[in-house]
């Protein structure tokens, strides 16, 4: 019997334990940090995720089998490169393979080197060239700062004057430390988000999700970490499907070969379906959030051998159900601005929440974060899952959340 570590603690995470939890191999769970939903799970250690050297520690003394790290921070601080020369299986990239989230420059100049489809860009680390550049292509336009930024570092400029502010604040100000920025061609379309588990050249496609990131319905208000999610997705077809395969995914397993730096995890497409073809918006080196909550629930074979099968080269079974799944984040009055935390919330102890940012004294749950809780529902048609989750929601008792009642509603509204 297996003791598995989990890396991380919010809802992708608490997702990755519940699908560990349904394997008859595991008889153990430990979560670094985890959260207060986990915690009904697994034990949760008092250690950061990006404390990598006492989970390293900790995985040796406590023999655990398999290690899966959530954040992109641990990744970024190279924790698989630290796991396995400690002789430990690690599901998840070396720091130098996580580059092509850590790094926009680096992910850019692979996909022009390996001819993946993307927006046209530029790098600029000067400000002056950088603007003048802007004024020659003209808005809208799009604006990444070189480095993870929270999700803070993307700038959709539909003028010149919000591209200035975004340059003035990257390359003047330095907000997000001094770097270089990347400026692309602005695009258009639906945008999904297709995760595969790679292991050197070989590719496993996971089910499609889309996620919502504006704050309101209607695809309202500004930019958040996501404020929704549902799978699997009506609007992509099959040739969309063998053309992300083929001429995305499987060229980007095989140029980080070609590049000395093997990928082994979740490598994540955030795709967009533009009416010149399907192009590449980024890439994360790990599970994305929310979308891992609504991918997980609807594999039917055991995620622990599938991890195994990965760390050891070999291929994994992954089948899936049928059902259209739905999720919905609940999030604190205020995000992604400023929130105010520690409100109590009633029922959040049910099997289809998963926590995002909660924490529990006296054994009652209350708000700890932007993005609360995350509430989960299947059906035979997206409209059923939608009503379903929405449902469920509306069993959450918190004076102080909000949540979008729209998710998924795109694909049967017309
Ligand atoms: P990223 O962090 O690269 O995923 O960017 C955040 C969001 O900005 C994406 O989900 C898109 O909605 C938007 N975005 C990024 N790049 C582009 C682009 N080239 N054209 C239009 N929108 C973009
Ligand atoms: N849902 C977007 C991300 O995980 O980056």
């Amino acid at each position: 019997m297996a003791k598995v570590l989990v890396v991380g603690g919010g809802g992708r995470e608490h997702a990755i334990v519940h699908a560990i939890s349904k394997s008859p191999k595991v008889e153990k769970i430990y979560a670094a940090p985890g959260n207060a939903g986990i915690a009904n799970l697994a034990e949760c250690l008092n250690i950061k995720d990006t404390e990598t050297d006492k989970i390293v520690d900790f995985a040796k003394e406590n023999a655990i089998d398999l290690v899966v790290v959530g954040p992109e921070a641990s990744l970024a601080l190279g924790i698989i490169d630290k796991l396995r020369a400690a002789g430990i299986n690690a599901f998840g990239p070396t720091k130098a393979a996580a580059q092509i989230e850590a790094s926009k420059n680096f992910a850019k100049d692979l996909m022009a080197k390996y001819n993946v489809p993307t927006a046209e860009y530029k790098v600029f680390n000067k400000y002056d060239e950088a603007i003048a550049y802007v004024k020659e292509t003209g808005a809208p336009t799009v604006i990444k700062y070189d480095g993870l930024a929270a999700g803070k570092g993307v700038v959709v400029a539909m003028t010149i004057e919000e591209a200035d502010e975004a340059l003035k604040d990257m390359l003047l100000d330095d907000k997000f430390g001094h770097g270089k920025v990347v400026i692309e061609e602005y695009l258009e379309g639906p945008e999904f988000s297709f995760m595969c588990f790679v292991n050197g050249t070989n590719v496993y496609p996971l089910e499609m999700a889309q996620d919502h990131k504006r704050a309101y319905d209607g695809d309202k208000g500004p930019n958040t970490g996501g404020m929704g999610a549902y799978s699997p997705l009506p609007f992509i077809t099959n040739e969309d499907y063998e053309y992300a395969m083929n001429k995305i995914m499987i060229p980007v397993a095989e140029a980080m070969v070609k590049e000395g730096c093997p990928f082994t995890g979740v490598l994540y497409g955030g795709l967009m379906k533009t009416k010149r073809g399907i192009k590449v918006i980024e890439f994360n080196a790990r599970f994305g959030d929310p979308e891992t909550e609504v991918v997980l629930p609807r594999l039917t074979s055991d995620i622990y051998d599938a991890f195994m099968a990965i760390v050891k080269g070999e291929a994994p079974v992954l089948t899936w159900n049928k059902e259209f799944t739905i999720g919905i984040v609940l999030a604190s009055k205020g995000y992604p601005g400023d929130y105010k935390k520690g409100y109590e919330i009633l029922g959040a102890d049910q099997p289809h929440i998963y926590h995002m940012g909660t924490k529990r004294e006296n054994g009652k749950v209350y708000t700890n974060g932007g993005r609360v809780l995350f509430a989960v529902a299947s059906g035979a048609t997206l409209e059923e899952a939608n009503k379903k989750a929405n449902a469920l929601v509306d069993t959450i008792k918190c004076d102080n959340l909000f949540h979008r009642t729209d998710i998924g509603a795109k694909a049967y509204r017309k």
